[in-house]
């Protein structure tokens, strides 16, 4: 709880400390109110015994400020809780996607334990825990007002009462948290499901909706979803049940304490034992402390507190899932001047029970084109991932230049992958205006600026001119004002993306599946447009079409996670293997197509 607090302070000074003044403000007014009240009482009876009103009118008005001031308190604490919890969020935002973000490589974000985690720090979600330091306040608030009601009762009484009464209340507190506890611990459990279900949510509303139909699936979707969100919460609602019915006897036991209190104030007046005024003192507070326990607010600060706990442990988390990376510092920022080498390279990516690459070796030349070539799945695209450092090998080593990806700080890293430019299966597509999304592929913001260049060879030219604000368009149909592209179109412009990367300085050109979207015309000006562009930039394509492989200086096939064959077009067809089948089948379609067409 301490910790939520100091983070409340940390992060937002002003407003945690007004909200702690005024939550003390709100305990202390509760009971002087009570304590007051009894004054009154007292000072009403002599007054009706002749005793002058003066008094009387003078504690009748501090009672009157004392419940105003206290229907102010919970405006101010309102606004104080308001700025407090923007502060918070804007905060907590960074701090879940930070480390998630963080590591060069992307390891760590297949780890179930990494997921699991930041699914627990978002599990009250990050509104929720915004609110948690000033659910510790208000809990601390309350608990300071049962402290000191039970101490008026002690004093106004008998001081047996005190502990009776706070042990009733603390009863209540301490079997709530327990339940809360083991609600949580349900839920905790449950984090892979609800994930299950947020992705089928998506998937209706997002991803799917067009196949959804297609297919006739919305009810199958639907029924899935639902059934995953029932799997999934009704372990947490049937331990909710059981947890209502026992609070019934819980509260059974608190009130019990309460009446026992009363029935002992109304005897000590009844034999004289304390005054009327004494009397309406201490059952005020009695009744403050019936009410006074927060059991909700405290079940909701733990959860709050339980997140915190989640999201504070998740960077060193990550870190210990993103490999350890070496402490050597180098430039790579002219590389490659002479090659990049798989030696020996073999991959498994993480809960996996085969390899995907194995025993890879191959060397791309400086300044030569070079192409993979492969049936679906033969692990081209995850040649690349390794390639570009987001996963390490899990045996042999990739070298720039002679230097061991593997072995060097992530800074070095991160300053190769900005020597990459590329286009990758999956691109991004950025909700950003035209003009920033390809310019996103310059080495730094001052190369930003001119991106005509790279649209045109990329062919996007056309596809700009036709767009609302052209150039300035947002491509996020959710914004006004905003386009969406075709699957080409949008492939047009990762090229682009590509290409000015290589313009603005790039040192290898890496192209997975660049006309797997694009219409004849585009694909054939690519293809003259790659030679040229190749001419002395180091490059790695990879694609089915042969028409756009054949043109690299040498090519290599992968198959089942090994090379099975290298060497240029020529030489590949002529020793009439893998390549020269593919090469062989995908030419006869074409002829087949061509005749077909002259025939018509
Ligand atoms: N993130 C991942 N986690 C586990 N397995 C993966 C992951 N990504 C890919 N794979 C598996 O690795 C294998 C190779 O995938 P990869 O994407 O590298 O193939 P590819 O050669 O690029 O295929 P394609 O021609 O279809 O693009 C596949 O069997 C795939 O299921
Ligand atoms: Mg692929």
């Amino acid at each position: 709880m301490f910790d939520l607090l100091r983070y409340g302070f940390r992060v937002a000074r002003g407003p945690t400390a007004a909200l702690a003044t005024l939550s003390l403000l709100m305990a202390v007014s509760a009971v002087l109110l009570a304590w007051l009240i009894g004054r009154v009482v007292t000072a009403g009876e002599a007054a009706a015994a002749g005793a002058g009103t003066s008094q009387l009118a003078l504690l009748v008005t501090a009672a009157v400020l004392l419940l105003l001031a206290r229907s102010v308190l919970p405006v101010g604490r309102e606004l104080a809780a308001t700025r407090l919890e923007l502060g918070l969020d804007r905060d907590l935002a960074g701090r879940a996607l930070g480390p998630m973000l963080a590591p060069v490589g992307i390891e760590h974000l297949e780890d179930p334990a990494v997921r699991d985690r930041y699914a627990r720090s978002r599990e009250v979600d990050l509104i929720g825990l915004s609110r948690g330091p000033g659910l510790v306040l208000s809990l601390w608030s309350s608990r300071l007002t049962v402290i000191g009601s039970a101490l008026l009762v002690g004093a106004g009484l008998t001081w047996w009462l005190a502990p009776m009464l706070l042990g009733s209340v603390f009863f209540v507190e301490w079997w709530s948290t327990r339940a809360g506890r083991s609600e949580t611990a349900a839920w905790a459990g449950r984090t892979e499901g609800q994930r299950r279900a947020s992705y089928l949510y998506h998937l209706a509303l997002a991803e799917g909706i067009q196949e959804l139909r297609i297919f006739g699936l919305a009810g199958w979707i639907a029924d899935r979803h639902t059934a995953e969100r029932d799997a999934a919460l009704r372990p947490v609602q049937s331990r909710r049940l059981r947890s209502a019915l026992a609070r019934l006897g819980v509260m059974a036991v608190h009130a019990a304490v309460t009446v026992v209190a009363i029935m002992l104030v109304v005897r000590a007046l009844w034999i004289g034992e304390v005054s009327l005024g004494g009397a309406t003192s201490v059952l005020s507070a009695v009744l403050l402390l019936a009410t006074g326990g927060d059991p909700g607010t405290l079940v909701q600060a733990r959860r709050a507190e339980a997140s915190y706990r989640s999201l504070r442990s998740l960077p060193d988390l990550v870190s210990s899932k993103a490999p350890d990376r070496p402490e050597r510092s180098v430039e790579l920022a002219s590389a490659p001047t002479r090659s990049i080498r798989f030696e020996n390279v073999s991959f498994r990516y993480p809960g996996r029970d085969q390899d995907t690459l194995s025993g890879v070796t191959l060397e791309l030349r400086a300044g030569e084109s070079y192409a993979l070539v492969g049936i679906n799945g033969a692990g081209k695209s995850t040649l690349v991932k390794l390639l570009a450092g987001c996963y390490r090998p899990t045996t042999g080593r990739i070298t720039v230049d002679g230097i061991d990806l593997a072995m060097i700080d992530s800074v070095s890293l991160a300053g190769w992958q900005r020597r990459i430019a590329a286009l990758v299966q999956d691109f991004v597509r950025l909700p950003l205006s035209v003009t920033d999304n390809v310019a996103v592929g310059a080495g730094s913001a001052e190369q930003r600026a001119d991106v005509a260049e790279s649209a045109r060879r990329a062919g996007l030219v056309p596809v700009v001119d036709r767009l609302p604000a052209q150039w300035d368009t947002i491509l996020d149909r959710t914004v006004p004002g905003g386009a969406e592209l075709s699957g080409g179109q949008w492939q047009r412009l990762a090229l682009a993306r590509a290409l000015h990367s290589v313009d603005t300085g790039a040192g290898l050109l890496v192209l997975d599946e660049p006309a797997a979207a694009l219409d004849v015309r585009a694909e054939a000006e690519l293809v003259q447009d790659y030679l040229r562009l190749c001419r002395g930039v180091t490059s790695l394509i990879i694609s089915h079409r042969f028409s756009v492989v054949r043109g690299a200086q040498r090519i290599s096939v992968l198959h089942e996670g090994r090379i099975v064959e290298s060497g240029s077009h020529a030489e590949l067809i002529t020793a009439d293997g893998r390549y020269a089948a593919m090469f062989r089948l995908q030419a006869e379609r074409y002829a087949a197509a061509g005749e077909e067409e002259s025939d018509a």
